[in-house]
């Protein structure tokens, strides 16, 4: 994908190297021009961290997207011309603004077609607003990938679930799973660039979630809180993702104190009681009015197997299934090769793919049967 990049004066610029870094890093082509001439006296440092030719304000090289940043609000004529003539052309313009400004409009404007802007104040999880700008480079390159994305989820609810959950045995101790999060975020990120109003109710993630308008996210620890989380808000859910890696069992209770090795039950070879945690998955599946469902499935062995016995029992539309033992395949890596099982029999091998990219896919058959 070919991105505009019109880099502006003021606050924020100095963090354009970063927010370029980011949109490189997704092989992103990023074209620079200046928005004020002004500004020339950079124009190696701009072309050198682009790996491409400065171009000029009048005559921009031809591009799939633009995005203006940092950009005063309103914008200055020269550029408010320039945003004119690449709606006339359809191409998709995402702005940085370098203030707060009340004026500017929503997340995703209704069609979000040729003009797209992204809200300068943003919802923080702890109460309060921040502008974006503050919200780092990949929240704004998540921005830049959802106006060049076909809406097709647009106010629908999508619940993902993500991560591993962690069950406390003692103050310092606990049960856990090797689970980083990624599918899960990747999933998150792909139903929002489709204009869904995403909550991802997560474990302890090793990635950050991008603070995004119309991305909840939840933090939680244990499968018990999960389940509570996902149970509050399943009715607004169209659709529900869980890619969760859910402990199965939980300490039957959690100790006060440290447990000492010499006075822990069982003596030299100590015994830790454990309890079935909810399945949420089951529990969603079982719902008289329940979103479309999706469920995941890491196994180690007879995978097709084990992952249509867990579809029907689980009450799953979609169940994806991957051999985590596969190379590429396993956990804290960014490919997985993943296969999707319907409730009506189909059975679609997806090839390795990102797991961004792979994430699209389910997303692909999520949007489709919610618009059938
Ligand atoms: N799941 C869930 N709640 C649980 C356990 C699992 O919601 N307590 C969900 C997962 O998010 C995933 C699916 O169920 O979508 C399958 O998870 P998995 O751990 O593979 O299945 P289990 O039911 O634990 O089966 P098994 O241990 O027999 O493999």
């Amino acid at each position: 994908m070919r991105v505009l990049l019109v880099i502006g004066a003021g606050p924020g610029q100095g963090a354009v190297p970063s927010l370029i870094a980011a949109l490189r890093r997704r092989e992103w082509a990023v074209l620079p021009i200046l928005s004020s001439p002004a500004e020339a006296s950079c124009a190696d440092l701009w072309s050198g961290l682009c790996a491409a030719p400065l171009g000029s304000l009048d005559a921009p090289p031809a591009a799939d997207v633009a995005l203006l940043a940092p950009c005063a609000v309103p914008l200055p004529p020269a550029l408010a011309g320039l945003v004119s003539r690449l709606r006339v052309a359809g191409v998709p313009v995402v702005s940085v603004p370098t203030a707060p400004s009340p004026a500017l409009p929503g997340p995703r404007p209704a069609g979000a077609a040729g003009w797209e802007v992204v809200p300068a104040a943003l919802p923080l999880l702890g109460g309060g607003v921040a502008p974006l700008w503050l919200a780092g480079p990949e929240a704004v390159g998540e921005a830049v990938a959802a106006a060049v994305t076909r809406p097709d989820l647009a106010g629908k609810g999508v619940l993902v679930t993500a991560g591993p959950t962690v069950e406390d045995i003692d103050p310092v101790r606990f049960l856990s799973n090797r689970s980083s999060g990624l599918m899960g975020l990747a999933l998150a990120l792909s139903a929002w660039r489709r204009g869904a109003a995403v909550t991802l109710v997560h474990g302890p993630l090793q990635v950050a979630v991008p603070a995004l308008p119309g991305l909840a996210a939840v933090p939680v620890r244990s499968a018990a809180q999960m389940h509570r989380a996902v149970m509050e808000c399943v009715d607004a859910q169209a659709a529900a993702i869980l890619c969760a890696a859910v402990a199965d069992f939980a300490p039957r209770q959690v100790a006060e104190q440290k447990i000492k090795k010499t006075t822990a039950a069982g003596g030299d070879e100590p015994i830790l009681p454990l309890r079935r945690t909810p399945d949420i998955l089951a529990a969603l599946g079982a719902l008289p009015r329940r979103p479309y469902l999706v469920g995941f499935a890491a196994e180690t062995e007879h995978v097709q197997a084990h992952a249509l016995d867990k579809l029907r029992r689980k009450g799953c539309d979609l169940l994806c299934a991957n051999d985590v033992t596969e190379p590429g395949s396993g956990f804290a890596v960014t490919t997985n090769r993943i296969t999707i099982l319907s409730r009506d029999g189909s059975i679609t091998p997806l090839p390795l793919l990102s797991k961004s990219a792979a994430a699209d896919r389910i997303l692909d058959r999520v949007a489709a049967a919610l618009a059938s």
